[in-house]
């Protein structure tokens, strides 16, 4: 009997240790990089836009290793790379993305079910009420599904959750509904058809709304909180858990961004985050400002620069991530440094 107690204590033992040593949000980050810094502030993560087109160079792939803590598909997870035909899936780009960051202990944001970008002109063509609602399910459903559960590691500190952006820019910015076929054909209501299906699926997930223009008080901003809250008092829980705002910005634009953090985070969520940074130039104490406005705002957890190097940037003539085109860090990257340590 003592013998068979001994040997299910060694099976637990040992399963619970490979799981403690090769917990790899420990082993690969640098202590010294962006998101341990970030951590140690209190913050979730730092990360930052990938795909399999960057985890091909060497380059990227170090300081991603060493530097950050969570990646974005750049496009993997686009409605035009997942479903290009209707009913068709292909998860092969965004598999590897997944499949890379959970070997590597990264988390991950996904990003996006609905958006008005990146879409199939088969989706844009639907004006039918009923079929565009089963479509919009279908398609969260089936994203929602393939990827629940991905990533599960560290659950008791909160580290643990797939986000996912569930809809993407659905404001114009004076803070009307922009004109789209999914506000075209179902009005706001695609809004929580998308946020119903993706809690049914994988409550376990962290659900996001995500836009750009959000970084002053802006119509819009205000906007997005009105939007938010509605949604979530008709719904009568936080449908809705969480505000991205992209902060895709201009330089010497960045003094508006501590009040905009407030504002959103007045809203009725347990979360905001910087989901796409990027600052033409790059200067210092631009990301600095943004740095320590979301410092100064609890409720923002987590800051996701939109990609690596300069050269990858979908914004390069502008030179505005941390890295250059040769992988050096910036002055930038090490004011921010500076500024956590
Ligand atoms: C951009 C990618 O960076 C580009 O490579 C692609 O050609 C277009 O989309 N808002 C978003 C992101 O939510 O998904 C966009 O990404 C940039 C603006």
């Amino acid at each position: 009997m003592s013998r068979l107690i001994g040997l299910i204590f060694a099976t637990i033992l040992l399963s619970h240790s490979y799981a403690l040593t090769t917990n790899p949000l420990v082993a690969r980050t640098s202590p010294t990089g962006l998101t341990a810094k970030f951590q140690s502030k209190g913050k979730k993560f730092w990360g930052s836009a990938a795909d399999p087109n960057t985890l091909s160079k060497p380059g990227v792939v170090d300081i991603l290793q060493r530097e950050f803590g969570q990646v974005t598909p750049e496009y993997s997870m686009k409605w035009d790379a997942t479903e290009p035909s209707r009913g068709v899936y292909n998860f092969d780009q965004s598999d590897q993305l997944v499949n890379w960051a959970v070997s590597n202990g990264k988390l991950i944001r996904a990003h996006t079910f609905v958006w008005h970008s990146s879409l199939p002109s088969w989706v844009q063509g639907i004006n039918d009420h009923d079929t565009l609602t089963n479509v919009i399910a279908n398609h969260v459903g089936a994203l929602a599904g393939h990827f629940k559960g991905k990533v599960y590691c560290n659950i008791s500190n909160g580290l643990s959750r797939f986000q996912w952006d569930v809809v993407n820019e659905v404001l114009n910015d004076d803070g009307t509904l922009r004109d789209s076929v999914f506000s075209r054909v179902l009005g706001e209501s695609f809004i929580p058809l998308a946020f119903k299906v993706a809690r049914d699926v994988d409550p376990g997930a962290v659900r996001y709304i995500n836009d750009y223009s959000l970084e002053w008080d802006s119509p819009k901003t205000r906007a997005m909180v009105d939007l938010v809250n509605r949604i979530n008092a008709n719904d009568g829980s936080q449908m809705i858990q969480g505000i991205g705002s992209q902060m895709h910005l201009e330089p010497g634009k960045t003094g508006g961004a501590l009040s905009a953090l407030q504002i959103l985070a007045g809203a009725n969520v347990q979360e905001i985050a910087i989901t796409e940074l990027d600052i033409e130039f790059a200067s210092p104490d631009d990301y600095k400002t943004i740095l320590s406005a979301c410092l100064q705002v609890s409720k923002c957890v987590s800051i996701t620069s939109w990609g690596v190097s300069d050269t990858d940037s979908w914004r390069a003539s502008f030179t505005p991530l941390l890295f250059d085109g040769n992988y050096n860090p910036k002055q930038a990257y090490h004011d921010v440094i500076g500024a956590m340590s």
